[in-house]
């Protein structure tokens, strides 16, 4: 891997990290906020541009994190930061439903355009990933008058009621919290490394266990929704093969229930086409979109089938913040930035990253499987010679990593992947800074 020259880096360590002032701030945190709100990187940001952070101590990191998916097009993006200060300047708030706007009307249409789904197309805007699922398992109730939703392993939707009920992973999501929203029920995801790398062995095994689990634990035609990430993002960055989505497509047409695609993570540009669902070949009724949508403002959308949407009686659905208009001509400058090419940036950084990845694992054998679709990349880090997960290598790759100035967010159910969700604003030479960064701390905690 090439060596970033002295005058390309981006990062600047200047202090001990964390310096005095972010240590000073968690001491802070620590009294004024909930335990529960402890910090993965207690570095206090100052500011942070493109795909760099600079902290209140003066170091500068290069960021794989993204703020955990949201900012594709980067930290800062100037179109963004211009639209957002003229919309704060017209207005900031009257709720779209009481008194609208057009950004609003605007940003549906071209969501609309955007969705590889067929015939008419309507979008409803909320604020979060969460209550797109929420609002997705009501709406597929509300239209099809069932009740059941299936969910699958290794999912995760949200923090919400319905939406921690369909996430997987037990601590800390779940535990403590019941109990659950009822009728929901949990069918395992196609993954291809439980299966030696064999897509398709994975997918005919969970689509079997699919169809059992109508003999065991639900009757298909009470199933209101199959709602699945087409590729899982803190399961753990997992690509099924399209036979599995395809197997659900089957499943819903068949008893009459509506395929709901979350693209919370992987929507956005991420997999180097806006939406995942492009390169997957299956059309859903609805997609979920969050995170990347508005560059960090808060919006989410349900976009999808206008026959199933236009099913919820009036008001039904809503809120007092869906579709602020700042939000709004945030989401329409990020699309502006699709449009103009950054699509193609994606597909680079994810093709770059591709090769210095499958390079890594194929000299770690403690690097079980390097995968992903696009930007969307991760490594697994399982025990040598084995598939056990082996988070505390991952633990100190991000720790040794933090150190020498590269941000990075693990996930997995095991906590054993290391996973990318840099913006994709980031230049050649701070990708292979930070590969640099990435490949010497892989180096610095094999065994
Ligand atoms: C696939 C997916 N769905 C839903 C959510 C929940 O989104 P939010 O945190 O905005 O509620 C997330 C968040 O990580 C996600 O990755």
């Amino acid at each position: 891997m090439e060596q970033a020259t002295a005058q390309q880096q981006s990062v600047n360590i200047v202090t001990e990290v964390p310096g005095p002032k972010s240590v000073e701030l968690a001491k802070r945190s620590a009294a004024a906020l909930p335990d529960a709100l402890s910090l993965v990187h207690p570095i206090y940001v100052d500011h942070a541009h493109g795909a760099t952070v600079t902290d209140v101590d003066g170091n500068t990191f290069i960021d794989w994190i993204g703020g955990v998916g949201v900012m594709n097009v980067g930290h800062t993006h100037e179109a963004v930061t211009a639209a957002i200060i003229a919309q704060a300047q017209k207005f900031t708030h009257t709720d779209y439903t009481i008194v609208p706007y057009e950004t609003y009307v605007r940003l549906c249409e071209r969501l609309n355009a955007s969705v590889p789904i067929s015939g008419h197309v309507k979008t409803s805007l909320f604020n979060t990933g969460a209550e797109t699922v929420e609002n997705a398992v009501k709406i597929s109730r509300v239209a099809t008058g069932k009740s059941g939703v299936v969910c699958f392993s290794g999912a995760f939707h949200g923090r919400s009621l319905m939406a921690m009920t369909l996430t997987s992973k037990v601590h800390p999501y779940r535990a403590g919290f019941g109990p659950y929203a009822p009728e929901v029920y949990r069918a395992p995801y196609a993954n291809p490394f439980d299966f030696d790398g064999d897509a398709e062995a994975a997918s005919a095994s969970a689509l079997a266990e699919l169809k059992k689990m109508t003999k065991t634990h639900f009757a298909a035609e009470d199933i209101a929704c199959v709602i699945v990430e087409p590729v899982q993002g803190e399961g753990g960055f997992i690509v099924p093969p399209t036979s599995f989505l395809q197997g659900l497509r089957d499943f819903c047409d068949e008893h009459g229930a509506i395929l709901v695609f979350d693209e919370v993570q992987s929507g956005m540009g991420r997999t180097g086409t806006l939406w995942a669902t492009e390169q997957l070949g299956v059309e859903p009724d609805l997609i979920l979109s969050a995170k990347s949508i508005a560059a960090g403002m808060v919006l989410s959308a349900v976009i999808g089938k206008a026959e199933v949407l236009d099913k919820v009686p009036d008001s039904g659905i809503g809120g007092t913040y869906p579709g602020n208009p700042i939000a709004c001509e945030a989401a329409h400058a990020v699309l502006d930035a699709w449009e103009d090419g950054l699509l193609d940036r994606a597909k680079l950084v994810g093709e770059r990253m591709k090769d210095a990845f499958d390079a890594l694992a194929a000299e770690d054998d403690g690097i079980g499987e390097s995968r992903g679709l696009g930007s969307m990349r991760a490594l697994e880090f399982s025990k040598p010679g084995t598939r056990l997960p082996d988070p505390a290598r991952v633990d100190a790759v991000q720790a040794h990593a933090q150190q020498h100035g590269l941000l990075m967010h693990k996930a997995g159910t095991g906590g054993n992947i290391i996973r990318v969700l840099v913006p994709l604003v980031i230049t050649d030479a701070q990708l292979e800074e930070s590969l640099t960064i990435l490949r010497n701390a892989i180096e610095a905690t094999r065994a």
